[in-house]
């Protein structure tokens, strides 16, 4: 049996149905047992991350474009906040952003954002709160990064 530590934060509900059922695949199909780390339950504590984690953020913009305005981060930065104290991002292995395409340019923006920030890759993408393919498919990126991440440490 083997571990996987997820940092997220959802502010409605979208983001958690994903990890919930994230955990639900990864136990069932690869008897792993994930370690969920809830931003918002934390109420902006923070604490080292001594295993490598990935980190799912949704993106929440005050207005704009995405191009030449518009990419302000609004309510989630306590997780940037967690990613950043004690050097956590020295652990992160990659962000996978959750969003709306309606939002077009500002798609997924503030993964992205945080991707070039801190330096870890951007893993991939899921709409609000992701089809059983988005599962399955970033299962197996996630799980292959962290391998990936490991070995290398
Ligand atoms: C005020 C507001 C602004 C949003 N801005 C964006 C955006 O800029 N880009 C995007 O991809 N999604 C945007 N969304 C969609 C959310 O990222 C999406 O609904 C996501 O699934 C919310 O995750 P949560 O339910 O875990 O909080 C916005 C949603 C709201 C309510």
């Amino acid at each position: 049996m083997s571990n996987l530590t997820v940092a997220f934060i959802s502010l409605s509900g979208n983001t958690l149905s994903f990890v919930k059922r994230l955990s639900d695949y990864l136990k069932l199909n690869h008897n792993i047992d994930t370690r969920q780390i809830n931003i918002k339950d934390l109420n902006h504590e923070t604490f080292p991350v001594d295993e490598p984690f990935v980190a799912i953020l949704p993106t929440y913009l005050e207005g704009g474009n995405g191009i030449d305005h518009g990419d302000v981060e609004i309510l989630t930065n306590p997780l940037g906040d967690f990613i950043s104290a004690h050097d956590n991002y020295k652990n992160c292995f990659g962000i996978i952003g959750s969003g709306n395409r309606n939002f077009n340019n500002q798609y997924c923006l503030t993964a992205k954002q945080y991707s070039q920030r801190f330096g870890f890759p951007m893993l991939g993408d899921f709409e609000l709160r992701g089809t059983i393919s988005d599962i399955e498919r970033l299962a197996a990126i996630i799980l292959k990064a962290q391998e990936e991440f490991t070995a290398q440490r």
